[in-house]
């Protein structure tokens, strides 16, 4: 086991810079997750760990050691990746031993951890299988089984799910969560699916363009989002985002959406007259039991579309001609075109500064 930790690390390609001074410290055990759009850079940090691409600048240290020019195989770590990379001419067994082998391990050795490893994963009854004979899940499994009996220090995944159908893909993160649990093996898990980062991850980094956005548990990160872009990111479906005047007035606080539409929120760390966006996730936009007059929290919206998904029902939202998504119980709309009463949940509110795309803090509460 081990810590990871980058330290100003920088990438280039042929002069274009696409890593531009990461720094992040992985404790040992940990599970952390990179997420972040495409060509954000989540594998090419991914790969640096890994020492499959040359560090331009910085320093990569995994367990205290500075492996910057160390060979991958000196690394003492193990990669899973989206395509498995199994030997198709080797059967699983085969395919589970050959890195043991190549490091000339005793043959009991390989024999009990290869029989662990297949017992964890349940592929005890494929091991003389060939690859071309597995389905998607089992060929994954055996992949994650490669890289289990090595015993590494730390696991390194990238996007290992994506191949699979939504069923399996589900299935599969329990087993890696499970797997988790067990080996407590440090984990770096690059994804672009925030649903995988949120259930997998200790801590979650957040990435764009080569640039860190966010590090923070799943609870951090969803509850109070570093800037605009987190925001957007994470959650599905996406947070509301309104654009506003922050007024501190009178005696009133509120944001300023349009002259007739002026939402109640808690007071903030920002001057009067900013200009902020407001977010609002779907689930904190309730459907009001009853017509609060002059509570400046409740507005009536067009339903527009609805998305039922069992639990809940998505509904696509007009609200003076803008469009919020709304998580309701099932029951509380019935169809597109009516007209329902919905209360912003003020002490679920997020203001960031238009500008610089910020979160900006809400004051602490007086106590009572
Ligand atoms: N070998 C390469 N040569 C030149 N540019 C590269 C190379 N590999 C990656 N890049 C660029 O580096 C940036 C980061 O790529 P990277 O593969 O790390 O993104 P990613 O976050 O893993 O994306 P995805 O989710 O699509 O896998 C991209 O702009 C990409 O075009
Ligand atoms: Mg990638």
């Amino acid at each position: 086991m081990a810590t990871i930790e980058l330290k100003d690390v920088f990438k280039s390609y042929g002069g274009v810079e696409v890593i531009h001074g990461v720094s992040l410290d992985i404790a040992d055990h940990e599970f952390m997750v990179f997420v972040g759009p495409s060509g954000c850079g989540k594998s090419t940090l991914l790969r640096m760990v890994a020492g499959l691409e040359t560090i331009t600048d910085g320093r990569v240290l995994i367990g205290d050691r500075l492996v910057n020019s160390l060979e991958p195989r000196h690394r003492d770590i193990a990669m899973v990746f989206q395509d498995y990379a199994l030997y198709p001419h080797m059967t699983v067994r085969e395919n589970m031993a050959f890195g043991l082998r190549m490091r000339k391990a005793p043959d009991s050795e390989v024999e009990k951890r290869l029989a662990e490893a297949a017992d964890i994963l349940q592929i005890s009854s494929l091991l003389d299988r060939k690859p071309g004979q597995l389905s998607g899940g089992q060929r994954q499994r055996v992949a994650m089984g490669r890289a289990i009996v090595r015993r590494p220090s730390a696991f390194l995944f990238d996007e290992p799910l994506s191949n699979l159908d939504a069923k399996l893909r589900v299935d599969m993160r329990t087993q890696i969560k499970r797997l988790h649990a067990l080996l407590r093996t440090t984990t770096i898990y690059v994804t672009h699916d925030q649903v995988e980062a949120m259930t997998l991850a200790d801590r979650i980094t957040v990435l764009r363009n080569g640039h860190i956005e966010q590090v923070g548990t799943p609870f951090e990160v969803y509850e109070r989002p570093a800037n605009l872009f987190v925001a957007e990111f994470i959650g599905s479906p996406a947070m509301n985002m309104l654009k506003a005047r922050y007024v501190a007035e009178g005696g009133k606080v509120e944001a300023v959406i349009k002259d007739d539409l002026r939402i109640k929120v808690p007071p903030h760390q920002i001057q009067s007259g900013t200009d902020v966006v407001l977010g609002i996730r779907p689930e904190h936009l309730e459907p009001s039991q009853f017509r609060a007059h002059g509570d400046s929290t409740t507005f009536t919206a067009t339903t527009k579309i609805l998305e039922p998904l069992g639990s809940d029902v998505m509904v696509l939202c007009d609200l003076a001609g803008m469009e919020l998504t709304a998580r309701l119980t099932p029951g509380r709309v019935s169809r597109a075109g009516e007209c329902v009463d919905l209360v912003f949940d003020t002490a679920n509110i997020h203001l960031f500064e238009l500008q610089s795309g910020r979160r900006v803090e809400a004051l602490a509460r007086e106590p009572a």
